[in-house]
């Protein structure tokens, strides 16, 4: 049981301080229940994890050690706040990197220690659920989330703030994996998916011929593993010139585009949702946002994205999904526990 109830036990006021450290970015975040978002610091390692063509989760760590007070007084001074006025903490205990997360966890709990006020394990994949929420004209429950990250891809209905069923997952590859693993093929470097985003739009999506897998039957799971095995047919054997390079990529990503297109009508149509969220890393991604633009014009509902830069990891999602249970009551038990997995329809819901 990770959350207490205490109804009505805190005021419908509070600056909450948000911690993320699931992977590989270091993201710190002070919300404001009645202002909104006071400051947000991100550190990310991407340059760290590059040389080893991968995130290395030892360095992970070590990196979120080092980052995270310096981030947390440069946000307070941002925001012009003092350590005391700090009435609560949120922090990701997962899903994601046990030792990453652990050291948020463990910071953000003895700092609610120290200032004596409650603190809250918060779902990574609520915090990019709820990413929408930070902007101006949130959606209106219920509405539809693909959340397309570098671990994960699903379609979820959200009733209600904690109300998750999810529709559909991938069988395999995440969206961002598959573009991440696809880039490093064509040898784009790490991270993979911003670097073959930029290359597509040099390239011709329609020279090759990629599938759009799981479309052809009903459903609304994914799977992305087969994509990645297609690129790397064509690539080896073809004559690896640039331009070809380019056209693969247009072509790879094409296909997820519309695979994902594909799949979010199917969601639109079975809940009767008209309003369509898209969050997580890939949800940067500029192919899509117009695919899925293009399709909810055709189709009759709105598409919303949280700004690009709260589509990635950071603590401003963490701080709001936090506040947000903190203020109906809920916070967690003094321990130190994360989650590697943690499925998002197992939260408790918020009694709306
Ligand atoms: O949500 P996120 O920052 O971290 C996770 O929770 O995984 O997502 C990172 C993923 C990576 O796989 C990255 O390559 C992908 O999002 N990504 C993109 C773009 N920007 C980030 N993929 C395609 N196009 C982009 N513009
Ligand atoms: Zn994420």
């Amino acid at each position: 049981m990770i959350y207490n109830g205490h109804p009505g036990s805190h005021s419908n006021l509070m600056i909450v301080l948000g911690i993320e450290t699931s992977c590989d970015e270091t993201g710190v975040a002070l919300y404001d229940s009645d202002t909104g978002l006071r400051a947000h610091t991100l550190f990310s390692q991407v340059e760290i994890h590059a040389e080893f063509g991968g995130v290395v989760p030892e360095i992970a760590s070590r990196d979120h050690v080092r980052k995270l007070l310096p981030l947390i007084n440069q946000c307070l001074a941002e925001a012009g706040l003092e350590r005391a006025d700090i009435d609560g903490v949120a922090y990701t205990a997962g899903p994601g990197l046990i030792g990453a997360l652990l050291v948020g966890t463990a910071t953000g709990r003895s700092i609610a220690l120290a200032l004596g006020c409650p603190a809250i394990a918060v779902n990574h994949m609520e915090g990019h659920l709820l990413a929408p929420m930070l902007e101006g004209n949130p959606p209106e429950y219920p509405f539809v989330a693909l959340l397309v990250s570098g671990g994960h891809t699903m379609l979820v209905e959200v009733r209600s703030l904690g109300t998750y069923r999810i529709l559909g997952e991938t069988l395999d590859d995440a969206a961002g994996e598959a573009f991440d693993k696809t880039a490093k093929l064509l040898g784009l470097g790490y991270p993979g998916g911003p670097a073959l985003a930029k290359l597509a739009v040099k390239g011709n999506a329609d020279r090759f011929r990629f599938p759009r897998p799981m479309t052809d039957r009903p459903g609304l799971d994914f799977s992305f593993s087969g994509l990645k095995t297609h690129t790397r047919n064509l690539w080896l054997n073809g004559d690896q010139q640039n331009t070809t390079r380019a056209d693969i990529a247009a072509g790879f990503q094409q296909a997820v585009v519309d695979t994902l297109a594909i799949k979010c009508r199917r969601a639109m149509q079975q809940t009767r949702a008209n309003h369509l969220i898209v969050a997580g890393g890939v949800g940067a991604n500029l192919a899509l946002r117009e695919g899925l633009q293009q399709s909810g014009k055709k189709h009759g509902w709105q598409v919303s994205y949280p700004r690009l830069e709260f589509c990635t990891d950071n603590g401003a999602m963490i701080a709001f999904a936090g506040c947000q249970r903190l203020l109906a009551g809920q916070s967690t038990d003094t321990n130190l526990q994360a989650f590697a997995r943690w499925p998002i329809d197992q939260l408790p819901t918020l009694g709306a």
